[in-house]
């Protein structure tokens, strides 16, 4: 079938000065990996957070497998994950063999809430994963962060979706143990298709970190010649760990900076195009948009409604109309993970998550690229709203 808009597509549209830091990597002859960008990267992502500690990686999934190495999990541990989200929030975790507990959603927020999570909590609780999906914070997440405190559980935030949101003057992935974000092609920002930052509060965990994204390369203690006994040691100071390869690329950390500089700037975009989407359909009951508390924290990194159809309509109508009589591709999303053939047969398909069944079997996700001009929007909107009056009558 042929889209007029379709749900995927390219990723944002880089400046000329974006274009020539990647440029400007590839000219010069440091190395392409390991140099001064990326300690540049760091240091302004760090700022960005406020001062926490950040490490450019490989992709947000890898962050969150350093995350679920440094919590030091291991079988028979239990890690509350959503059951509502993209499968990678769950994999680095699975792969520990611990055993998942799938967190149900607040219908109003589409996340999970505190009371959701404190249901879960038992003397094997190791970590609490929250996931600011869509592009929302997690409204209670302090909330959130104060009951993991006092059970003395790690707090992991997912932010891969959610760069740019802000909540009581916090930016995502603060209010947690650990934080992973994600430059992939489709996020808010994109460091040529791939890339990832781990930040996180424990100091004496940072240290750890260079080794394990690299290979365990740690220096040898008292050397007396610069080769000898070799150039630099392997070592990691975690037991039963092994070391990674997770490194960011000179060009991506490079990209990463400029990038930073123009975050506000495209979240206001953002936001302003979701405010205007929201607004078109005020008169429209069958949207149920995410209830939305605090307006910067939101960074719209999706547009995803829940239908309630009149007329025994359902959301699988209304996605079929917008595609063969609008051209709009709108699709739903996330396959409750604890459905997935691969977690069943992990033996992970255990779940009591009645609202995240009950979101997925009505939400749509529509095509919400920052680059789709404002006629392609209007368009949208107009077809969103033609489509349901024809499903009303
Ligand atoms: C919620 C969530 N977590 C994790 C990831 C993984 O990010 P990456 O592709 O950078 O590994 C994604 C990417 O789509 C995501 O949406």
């Amino acid at each position: 079938m042929e889209f007029k808009i379709k749900w995927s597509g390219k990723s944002i549209e880089y400046t000329e000065e974006e274009i020539n830091a990647v440029v400007g990597v590839m000219r010069n002859g440091d190395p392409q990996t390991q140099g001064k960008y990326l300690q540049q990267f760091e240091a302004d992502f760090s700022k960005y957070l406020q001062g926490q500690p950040c490490f450019g990686v490989t992709n947000a999934t890898h962050a969150l497998e350093l995350i679920a190495d440094l919590i030091d999990l291991k079988p028979g541990d239990e890690v509350i994950i959503p059951g509502h989200t993209y499968c990678a929030s769950a994999i680095p975790f699975a792969r520990k063999g611990v055993k998942i507990i799938w967190a149900d959603l607040d219908p109003d927020t589409f996340l999970v809430n505190k009371e959701i999570i404190e249901k879960l909590i038992t003397n094997r609780t190791k970590a609490i994963v929250v996931v600011h999906l869509y592009g929302m914070i997690i409204p209670d997440i302090e909330n959130i962060s104060n009951l993991a405190k006092s059970y003395n559980i790690k707090l992991v935030e997912d932010c891969a979706q959610a760069l740019g949101a802000v909540l009581n003057g916090k930016p995502v992935g603060t209010f947690g143990d650990f934080a992973a974000y994600s430059f992939h092609g489709q996020k808010n920002i994109t460091t040529l298709g791939e890339g990832g930052i781990l930040t996180l509060k424990d100091l004496n965990l940072v240290k750890l970190i260079p080794g394990l994204r690299h290979n365990g390369h740690a220096p040898f203690q008292n050397k007396t010649e610069y080769w000898k006994p070799a150039m630099s040691n392997v070592d990691l100071d975690m037991a039963g760990i092994w070391p990674h390869n997770f490194s960011l690329t000179e060009a991506q950390a490079a990209l990463g900076s400029v990038l930073l500089k123009r975050l506000d700037s495209l979240t206001k975009l953002r936001r302003n195009r979701a405010n205007r989407f929201r607004e078109s359909f005020n008169d429209f009951p069958e949207l149920k948009f995410q209830r939305i508390d605090k307006e910067e924290s939101h960074s719209h990194h999706l547009l995803a409604v829940k239908f309630i159809g009149k007329n025994n309509k359902n959301r699988d109508d209304l996605i079929s109309l917008l595609s063969k009589k609008f051209g709009i591709q709108a699709i739903v999303q996330y396959y409750p993970l604890y459905r997935y053939d691969l977690f069943k047969k992990m033996n992970l398909s255990d779940a009591d998550c009645p609202e995240v069944d009950n979101f997925f079997d009505n939400m749509i996700s529509l095509p919400f690229h920052i680059w789709l001009s404002d006629i392609d929007f209007d368009y949208m909107i107009e077809s969103v709203q033609k489509a349901i009056l024809e499903l009303r009558s």
